[in-house]
């Protein structure tokens, strides 16, 4: 297992300094995660192609005696004590992350107590790698274990992203604590957003890499354009059903039914929901590219994703498109695109492990000529979901 053990060391220490030697303190690793294809299908119900990756949040965390509970986070320099049995926000935004879990978990009927926790980690905030759903989904599990609360890994997800969605207040879809909570090493997670249903695709190959170039760039339009294209897509839903199709959400919809409607929806919608229906069906051919070790063919796919959301959703910007126009000039690249939300934070490329080196050197040289800067470059690993560290795995 591939672990920051410099991280997860600091973490435990500070817990024994913070809260005393605990027989029962709980390590847990919560992975940052890719997304191999499927951006903005999540909450259209459509499908997704993530994996959890090598850099982690690492959690202490341990039953505390009565209800008060107390939250530190290394990485902000911070602490926080609130009340279990009532949990309400804090005006420190990373606090309402860890906040958010216990409301839903007392929601859902469980009886938490009180608890300590420490925690930090190695992936970069608000670079799209979902560190976020890293701290939720990785609190929800610590608290699982230590409290026994009994809870499926699959609801643990769910319950992850309400907080996220009601306590947080951000409206994202499921992907991000689901591949946070059920991915496997060496292999990509199909998910069907609508049914949960999902399908691990094997991916170990020695002589490709994943690598993360990170625009530095992070707009303040990510979260309230990311709720607006939620909404040009209900409306999409919504013209299709007043022509007398009965479907629930863009997942449903064919290009003909589309079509159809297309005088009767706003030209942004339509765009909108064009480029839904078609990053469904790249997610589906890249599932056959990889069953069938075109990697080639699933480069090529990155690319139209990229394009898609580029022309049709319009949620990258000149740093995130910099970066992919740049990877046509430099051998061994296989495909780019955008990752994430969007409108800043990193691009995925699928490179020969052979010509890395020169990929980085190459990109560092053009952004920092264009931007300024040479942006941060990681490669990644495909890892297992959060879980028990300790040798205790599960
Ligand atoms: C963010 C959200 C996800 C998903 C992506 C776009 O990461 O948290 O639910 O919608 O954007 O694919």
């Amino acid at each position: 297992m591939e672990q920051n053990s410099s991280i997860s060391n600091l973490v435990r220490k500070e817990f024994i300094r913070l809260h005393g030697a605990n027989e029962k303190i709980l390590m847990v690793r919560s992975p940052g995660r890719i997304n191999l294809i499927g951006e903005h299908t999540d909450y259209n119900d459509g499908f997704v192609l993530p994996s959890a990756i090598d850099r982690a949040v690492y959690f202490a965390v341990a039953p505390a005696a009565g209800s008060e509970s107390s939250i530190t986070s290394l990485d902000f320099g911070e602490s926080h004590r609130f009340d279990s049995r009532n949990p309400v926000k804090s005006d420190k935004p990373w606090a309402n992350y860890l906040i958010g879990i216990v409301e839903v978990l007392t929601k859902a009927g469980h009886r938490v107590n009180g608890f300590n926790c420490v925690y930090a980690g190695d992936i970069p905030i608000g670079s799209g790698l979902s560190s976020s759903a890293a701290v939720e989904a990785g609190l929800a599990f610590a608290l699982n274990k230590t409290l026994d609360l009994g809870i499926e890994r699959v609801e643990l997800a769910r319950l992850a992203q309400k907080s996220e969605n009601e306590f947080v207040g951000v409206r994202c879809g499921i992907m991000d604590q689901f591949a946070n909570l059920l991915s496997r090493q060496e292999s990509v997670l199909l998910l069907d957003c609508r049914s949960l249903e999902y399908e691990y695709i094997p991916f170990a190959r020695e002589d490709l890499r994943f690598v993360l170039c990170d625009t530095g760039v992070k707009h303040s339009l990510a979260a309230s354009e990311y709720n607006v294209r939620r909404s040009e897509c209900e409306a999409g839903v919504a013209a299709i059903r007043n022509h007398g199709a009965n479907v629930k959400s863009l997942r449903e919809v064919t290009r003909e039914e589309l079509e159809l409607c297309r005088d009767e929806m706003d030209s942004v919608v339509y765009k909108r929901c064009s480029y839904v229906l078609e990053e469904n069906a790249r997610v589906k051919g890249a599932r056959n590219c990889l069953l069938q070790d075109d990697y080639s063919g699933l480069g090529t796919l990155m690319y139209a994703s990229h394009e898609g959301l580029k022309s049709k959703y319009e949620v990258t910007c000149p740093e995130l498109d910099l970066l992919v126009d740049a990877t046509a000039q430099i051998d061994g690249v296989l495909g780019a695109r955008m990752m994430g939300g969007g409108f800043g934070g990193c691009t995925l490329n699928l490179v020969q492990t052979g010509a890395v080196k020169e990929f980085k050197r190459a990109i560092g040289e053009t952004y920092l000529r264009k931007i300024g800067r040479v942006p941060p470059m990681y490669e990644c690993r495909l890892m297992p979901g959060t879980n028990r560290m300790n040798n205790h795995e599960e």
